[in-house]
């Protein structure tokens, strides 16, 4: 194991033996290890080494990415790093935005033994390259080589469920840091459902205060204040990540429909859900107020929220009558187009009619959908997220202490071994906007859960959103995801050691 180590630590730097093996540093990546895989990489001799007199350049357009990067160099070097506008000389790490911009996170990236390039048409693919840059970074030392990488599709998503267990700002933060480094560029967020609203609406404070209250199993609930969600929305924008925030209707409205009688078609408020059941509420269809409260809330949602798409849920109406659920989300669509929105939902959505903006996000079991896939054929956009692929929520086996099964038993090799591309039997490709891993939290109550049912299938998830489908190889991916433990491990990160991987 120790010699592995040192042979790995070699490779990957091309340092000492004795350097490279330190205990409290993780070994790099080697070029062949990048993950999420990229385009094409390129191994060359020697390494760059951080040093004193080692800058960042970065041009105005790129400093925040500059800032990022310093604040994760300089603690793991010790080294002052200070940013600087280009062509000040020195050793340096540079940022250049040149180019064309391509509208994605396409990067190159150029390491020699005089420093380091990273090139992009915009500061989102600086920052992508950055993760790579951070995943070839040994102790001071990186090594020499180049990267030339674009991603395969333009949503990249991971969804938490905060209202079936509530996470804190800080908690929800430490994910976002961590699905950043697989180059992740969506976080949706799941903000109420049946047993929790976890996000505070200044006209209607009870869905928050009261409704917020509680979670599954009676654990303590909690909600964001508007400056917390906003917190959230800069923090993920600082990672180039963009929020989706979910409110689920029609069904999954229980913590509304308690918190507020008059929405309620017999005006009765149910008491506050602690369980684990779906599909027994429902919005009140025909209530003119029930427009006026999604009015109200869509419009707060959207003034908070700068990226163009609000998720309204839209799956297991099972309390819905179909005319009715047909009938709410066609109307419900045009409240958050009238507050300058796109929407996202759940695939079921395509039973009513899709304004030609929406997105149906796919959770089905099968490939075979017909009515999802002519509704793509129909211009409609899919994310993919089929439960018995990519959520995460799902047990890795029948002995995995967390999670649920309905869905299916999901191993690593399962989460990968597929290809969203060709997925949905009869949907163009041109409709398939990517991936998304949700994380349902009915079980799930810490960040080290959270982790362990996400590590390492996300990782799985991120690549097949973002590496060509050429590169899809099990037998080199299984070494990819075993290259990362020794960051995780420094991270204090918890994963489930699948046997499915040779761990380092
Ligand atoms: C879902 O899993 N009900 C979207």
């Amino acid at each position: 194991m120790l010699l592995r180590l040192i042979v790995a630590g070699l490779v990957a730097t091309g340092m000492s033996a004795v350097t490279a093996a330190e205990p409290a540093r993780p070994a790099a990546t080697a070029y062949a290890d990048i993950l999420p895989a990229p385009v094409s990489a390129r191994a060359e001799r020697g390494a760059f080494t951080i040093d004193r007199g080692t800058t960042i350049t970065a041009a105005p357009a790129a400093r925040g990415v500059a800032e990022y990067l310093a604040g994760v160099l300089r603690p793991a070097t010790g080294k002052p790093l200070p940013i600087t506008r280009p062509g000040r000389g020195g050793d340096a790490i540079a940022l250049v935005i040149a180019g064309r911009d391509t509208g994605d996170e396409s990067y190159r990236l150029r390491v020699s033994g005089r420093g380091v390039t990273i090139t992009a048409g915009r500061a989102a693919g600086l920052f992508a390259g950055v993760q790579t840059l951070r995943q070839l970074r040994s102790g001071r030392t990186i090594a020499a080589g180049q990267v030339s990488d674009a991603p395969r599709f333009a949503y990249r998503g991971a969804m938490l469920d905060v209202a079936r267990h509530f996470f804190t700002v800080g908690q929800v933060e430490r994910y976002i840091d961590q699905l950043s480094q697989y180059k992740i560029n969506t976080l949706h967020l799941h903000l109420a459902d049946d047993q929790g609203w976890r996000i505070a609406i200044n006209s209607w404070p009870r869905l928050a205060t009261y409704g917020g209250s509680t979670a599954v199993d009676g654990d303590p609930g909690g909600y964001y204040t508007q400056a917390q969600y906003r917190a959230i929305v800069a923090y993920a924008a600082s990672r180039y990540i963009t929020v989706i925030p979910e409110i689920d209707m029609p069904g999954h409205t229980n913590a509304a429909l308690a918190s507020y009688a008059e929405l309620n078609c017999d005006g009765v408020a149910p008491p506050l859900y602690t369980g684990t059941e779906v599909g027994f509420s429902s919005l009140c269809v025909h209530k003119e107020l029930t427009y006026k409260f999604l009015d109200d809330v869509i419009g707060e949602l959207a003034a908070l929220t700068p990226g163009p798409y609000l998720h309204i849920g839209g799956d297991e109406a099972h309390s819905t009558s179909p005319a009715d659920y047909v009938t709410f989300m066609n109307r419900v669509q045009g409240i958050v187009a009238a507050h300058g929105k796109k929407v996202q939902a759940w695939h079921n959505v395509v039973a009513a009619t899709p304004l030609p903006t929406t997105v149906a996000q796919y959770w089905d079991t099968t490939p075979d959908n017909p009515q999802v896939a002519a509704a793509a054929a129909n211009g409609t956009g899919v994310v993919l997220s089929p439960a018995n692929l990519a959520y995460l929520d799902m047990k890795y086996n029948p002995s995995t202490p967390l999670g649920q099964d309905w869905a299916a038993l999901i191993e690593v090799s399962d989460a990968y071994g597929w290809d969203p591309g060709n997925y949905l039997v009869g949907a163009p490709p041109s409709a398939i906007r990517g991936v998304e891993a949700p994380l349902w939290t009915e079980t799930l109550r810490t960040s080290a859960d959270i982790e362990y049912m996400a590590f390492p299938r996300l990782p799985a998830i991120a690549e097949l959103g973002w590496s060509p489908a050429a590169t899809h190889d099990w037998s080199k991916f299984r070494l990819r995801l075993a290259a990362q433990a020794p960051s995780w491990r420094a991270q204090g990160i918890n994963f489930y050691p699948s046997p499915q991987i040779p761990w380092r």
